[in-house]
This record gives C-alpha cells, sequence and structure tokens, in this order.
C-alpha cells in the first residue's frame, strides 16, 4: 500500500490515501453552510487529497458543539452541502460527512471566545447527555437524557444519514470519539445510567451500536460507513483499548466499514502528543476487526504516513491540521514518493508552480 494507491470500499473508490480529517470552523449561524465551506473545502480538492471529510455536523440543534457548528437536521440544510459536495465530485474527490452530537459538550464557544461567558442572544443552550455529570469546572451541568429520549435518538442520526445521501455524499462518518455523546455513553466516566443504556460494558454500548444499526440501515450498501472511535479515554476508569476492540468488532459486524481510530477527548487524559501517537491503536483495531482504518493524529510526516500504509498498521491516513497549514500537503507527498499528484496538481495549480522561474539569492 502506498499513499497514492487507490482503495475501493463497497462501491466507492478512493483515488488515493489521503484524507482530510474533520475540522470545526465555527463560523455558520443556524447550521447552514456558505461559501466559507465551499472555498475551505474545496480547497483541498486542489490541493490533491483523495477524500475530504465536512467537520463534526449536527445531527440535532443542540447537539452542536457551538452555535457556529453545521447543522443537518433538517431539509434547509441540504443545499449549503450539495454545493460542497458537487464541487468535491467535480474534482473526482470523495466526499464525507460527520454526523455528530456532542451530547455534555455541546453549547461552547468557538476556541477563540471561550472565557467571554455565557451570551445573551440565545446562542448557548443547556446540553443533554447520559447523566447530569458536567465535563468539566468550567462546563455546563447537562440534563440527563430521558429513556425515550435515549431510544429516539438512532432514528435522529438515520434521519441525518438520509439527508447526507440527497446532499450527495459518498460516505457518512459516525462521531464516536473525543469525549462526545456517543462516546459519553461508552464510557463509565460519563455514564453514570441505571437502566438499560448504562452500567456493564454491554448496556454503554447499546446506544452507540443502535445508532451504527439505524444508520447503516439508510445508508447505500454502496457506500461506506466511517465509525471514528476514541480508542481510549486515556482518563483511570475510562475506555480501554480492550473495551474499543469489543465495540469495534459489533460494530464491523452491523456494517462499519472504516475505523478513524482517534483518542481521548476527557479532561485529564493522559496521551502523549507525538507524531502518529494513535497509530498503535489504529493497527490494533485493524488486526482485531480485519477491516480498514484510518489513522490520525500527527500523521502529517510523509515518511510516517507512507511506512503506516506500507507495513499496512493502516489503509488510509487523515489529516488535519498539517492540511490547514499547506492545503496542498497531498500533492506534496505524492511527489515526495515519487509518484503523480491527482488532476488539479497536473492542470490549474501545478502546471504554473512547475513553471515558475527560480527565485535568485539577492
Ligand atoms: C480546528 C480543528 C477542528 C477539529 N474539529 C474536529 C471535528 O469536527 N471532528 C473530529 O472528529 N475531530 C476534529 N478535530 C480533530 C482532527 O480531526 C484530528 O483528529 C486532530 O487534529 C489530529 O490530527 P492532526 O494532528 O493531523 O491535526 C479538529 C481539529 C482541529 C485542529
Amino acid at each position: 500500500m502506498t499513499l497514492t494507491a487507490p482503495l475501493t470500499i463497497r462501491g466507492v473508490t478512493f483515488p488515493n490515501r489521503m484524507v482530510v480529517s474533520p475540522m470545526c470552523q465555527y463560523s455558520l449561524r443556524e447550521g447552514l453552510m456558505g461559501d466559507w465551506h465551499l472555498v475551505h473545502l474545496g480547497r483541498f480538492a486542489l490541493g490533491g487529497f483523495g477524500a475530504v471529510v465536512v467537520e463534526a455536523t449536527g445531527v440535532t440543534a443542540e447537539g452542536r458543539i457551538t452555535y457556529g457548528c453545521p447543522g443537518i437536521w433538517s431539509e434547509d440544510h441540504i443545499p449549503g452541502l450539495a454545493r460542497v459536495t458537487g464541487f468535491l465530485r467535480g474534482q473526482g474527490v470523495v466526499s464525507g460527512i460527520q454526523l455528530a452530537h456532542a451530547g455534555r459538550k455541546a453549547s461552547t464557544l468557538p476556541p477563540w471566545r471561550i472565557g467571554e461567558g455565557a451570551e445573551a442572544d440565545g446562542t448557548m443552550w443547556q446540553p443533554v447527555a447520559p447523566s447530569a455529570l458536567a465535563h468539566g469546572p468550567d462546563a455546563q451541568v447537562p440534563r440527563e437524557l430521558t429513556g425515550d429520549e435515549v431510544a429516539g435518538l438512532p432514528q435522529v442520526f438515520a434521519e441525518a444519514a438520509e439527508r447526507a445521501l440527497r446532499a450527495g455524499f459518498d460516505f457518512v462518518e459516525i462521531h464516536g470519539a473525543h469525549g462526545y455523546l456517543l462516546n459519553q455513553f461508552l464510557s463509565p466516566l460519563a455514564n453514570h445510567r441505571t437502566d438499560d443504556w448504562g452500567g456493564s460494558r454491554e448496556n454503554r454500548m447499546r446506544l452507540p451500536l443502535a445508532v451504527i444499526a439505524a444508520v447503516r440501515a439508510v445508508w447505500p450498501a454502496d457506500r461506506p460507513l466511517f465509525l471514528r472511535l476514541s480508542a481510549v479515554d486515556g482518563v483511570e476508569g475510562g475506555v480501554t483499548l480492550e473495551d474499543s476492540i469489543v465495540f469495534c468488532q459489533k460494530a464491523a459486524a452491523l456494517g462499519v466499514d472504516v475505523f478513524d481510530v482517534s483518542a481521548t477527548g476527557f479532561a485529564g487524559a493522559k496521551v502523549a502528543p507525538g507524531p502518529g501517537m494513535f497509530l498503535p491503536f489504529a493497527s490494533a483495531i485493524r488486526q482485531a476487526t480485519g477491516k480498514p482504518v484510518m489513522a490520525v493524529g500527527m500523521m502529517d510526516d510523509v515518511a510516517l504516513a507512507a511506512d503506516a500504509l506500507a507495513r499496512e498498521k493502516a489503509d488510509l491516513v487523515a489529516i488535519g491540521r498539517g492540511a490547514l497549514d499547506d492545503p496542498n500537503w497531498a500533492s506534496h507527498a505524492a511527489l515526495a514518493c515519487g509518484t503523480t499528484p491527482r488532476q488539479a496538481w497536473t492542470k490549474q495549480v501545478g502546471y504554473a508552480l512547475e513553471r515558475r522561474p527560480v527565485r535568485s539569492a539577492t
């Protein structure tokens, strides 16, 4: 496996293994996508990535991380999303969207506004969660979801997936990571319920697995389903790699095609940052499930990413901050590996750059 080799999953062919990781932009109102996302996400297609994943997109309004996050809870959201998928498809780039509910980590402020306090104009609300436990000392105390509300969530995710299909996405990714709602249900740190949705590991897995089953039931058989998970919470008493392997085996049986393996999301997590920091988790889940995995977490060192594929530790690499820093990262990586970048590089972008005269030192 190389960074530029195509990969076919169900009926979708990824033109290469380099994927833009979902990244919140906190730039919208009412969840409605506009020009910012067309340009922001479209630029990665010009830079040679084979696939782009739209950031955490709220399956409900109250499930958004901030008031600025995108939504997919109504038909009104479809046209803005469809503009993005239309552009990506025109460039031969595969499009994915992350279906998300932030649970108790909803209703925060964009990172550059944290510290300003609650706003008066309706841009914050009380979040909901498995249990009425705040994420941390400065976080809101959420309202505990009723059993009926929990039972209704798989349908909410399924309806969001149907809208994603109408918006033209090639794949959907269920957000089960980073301490958000589904991770909260999985983790004893956030889930203190005593009904069927909490307690034993089997009960804590019940909602995430029901969401997967409901989405798979409406998502076409020829399109892939991704699941992003936190392989470990990295906090004493939280989800362990062994828990995640059991969860992923069940998720694979329900039709998850690719595990996008991240980690942490709870306050006080102890996983040291560094190049390829979550790669051992991805590799372990790949081995245990026999399914393709996407490695994420400082994978933007080209040699590291190429080696992870060559040694079959991962099947795809997701690039986050490295792509923001250099939207042409995938083209540069292809050139560094001695291979040909995708079309925009050989046409509009690369054509011009390759003919740029070398600047003199003076
Ligand atoms: C600005 C920003 C926004 C992010 N938003 C999301 C998101 O919406 N969903 C998600 O699962 N991860 C999100 N992440 C995490 C990234 O997808 C990625 O997992 C993380 O940045 C590690 O990869 P990197 O080292 O290549 O940046 C975000 C990261 C950044 C920097």
